[in-house]
């Protein structure tokens, strides 16, 4: 099995070192400082492991379970504490499928579950949302791609890079179509929180045996650097081999992770952080919706929730040449093709990095790329 890198990671490698003066893409709220929760942290606190269990620190466990909605669905011992949601999704899929097994993804959608599917030998089936539907995710044609070999849908509620968001309704379908096949459903909620024009959704994990919420801080707290997220499955034998398998690469979570999400994610502070996130994110998004108003040629839907959502250029200009001049002199503005989600004449707007992103100066850029581009 080897592990083979996928466009979108390709992109980010060759982008780092470019130093962009404006960015266009950030997919997270702004991110708090490390003085946010000093006065919370316990100058001696020991910097070896927690001492309190391989699914980490209890009340962190809590915190995980309310503000997904699970408190009274879920025990402390359905979570396990992760490094980020990427860890999540990687422990749960690689202890589930089996080469042979089928698994079906979404497209466009996030790549992790492919790249690690195609490593184990397992079949992959693609269900494509379509623009012209709003992106919405086709549901009978989920059902359509699940067989008796299926061993898992994955899909990310809210959508990346869509925006797209599943209601109970259509989630609650999802679950028939797996508990039809006895498969597990993956639904990776790293978005969950920002909804723009519905309530947030049921998490997964609530709603079915076989249900695998995947989240974390990362994307509306925009405390990503942590690398704190969770796996929540009523599944006992799920979990522990999601423990077993950390224990085989590493090991433990990091102390300051779980130390500063516990604090993040108390009642008392979320509740505001949570507040912030959506008046600031609301804002950018406002700005969006009026900067892509006035592009010739640019259109776009934008995201039911979340912070980031797919543009379709002008015809005939591919994303992944226009992202790489966008980037270089004059213009030096960052921001994903769509090429890295199979979308090669779309780019990837984001409205995230919270009030001082300063999106006007970056979407100036792409303006004028845009307009040089025609010339
Ligand atoms: C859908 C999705 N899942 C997981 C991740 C990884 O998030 P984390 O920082 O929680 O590992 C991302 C990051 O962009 C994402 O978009």
């Amino acid at each position: 099995m080897k592990v083979k890198i996928h466009t979108l990671f390709q992109y980010l490698l060759e982008t780092t070192d470019a130093a962009p003066e404006a960015i266009v893409g950030f997919s997270l709220s702004g991110a708090p400082v490390l003085g946010d929760y000093l006065a919370d942290l316990d100058p001696e606190l020991s910097l070896d492991w927690n001492n309190r269990g391989f699914r980490d620190l209890p009340e962190l466990r809590d915190h995980v379970l309310a503000q997904a909605g699970l408190t009274d669905l879920c025990q402390r011992e359905d979570v396990l504490i992760t490094a980020g949601a990427a860890e999540a999704n990687y422990l749960s899929i690689m202890q589930l499928l089996q080469p042979g097994d089928e698994i079906v993804i979404e497209t466009p959608g996030w790549p992790q579950a492919e790249v690690l599917a195609r490593a184990v030998g397992a079949r992959i089936k693609r269900v494509t949302r379509r623009e012209s539907e709003g992106w919405r995710l086709p549901l009978d044609q989920v059902a359509d791609a699940v067989t008796s070999r299926t061993r898992m849908i994955f899909i990310s509620n809210p959508n990346n890079p869509t925006g797209d968001l599943l209601g109970q309704d259509e989630l609650e379908e999802l679950v028939q179509i797996a508990a039809a096949a006895d498969a597990w459903l993956l639904v990776d909620e790293v978005y969950a929180g920002l909804e723009w024009d519905a309530p947030r959704s049921p998490s997964i994990a609530g709603m079915y045996r076989r249900g695998i919420t995947t989240g974390s801080v990362s994307k509306a707290l925009g405390l990503q650097g942590l690398r704190t997220g969770w796996l929540i499955c009523q599944d006992a034998d799920l979990v522990m081999d999601a423990v077993i398998l950390r224990e085989n690469s590493s090991e433990i979570m990091n102390i300051m992770g779980e130390m500063i999400a516990e604090i993040a994610l108390r009642p008392e502070r979320y509740g505001s952080a949570m507040e912030k996130a959506r008046r600031e994110g609301a804002a950018n998004l406002a700005e969006m919706n009026e900067w892509v108003a006035a592009q010739d040629g640019l259109t776009w839907h934008p995201p039911r929730a979340g912070l980031i959502g797919l543009g379709r250029l002008p015809h005939g200009i591919d994303s992944d040449a226009f992202a790489r001049r966008l980037l270089a002199d004059p213009y030096r503005t960052f921001l994903l093709p769509g090429s890295a989600y199979d979308q090669p004449g779309h780019i990837r707007l984001g409205v995230g990095g919270g009030a001082s992103v300063n999106l006007a100066k970056g979407l100036g850029r792409v303006s004028q790329a845009l307009a040089d581009w025609q010339f």
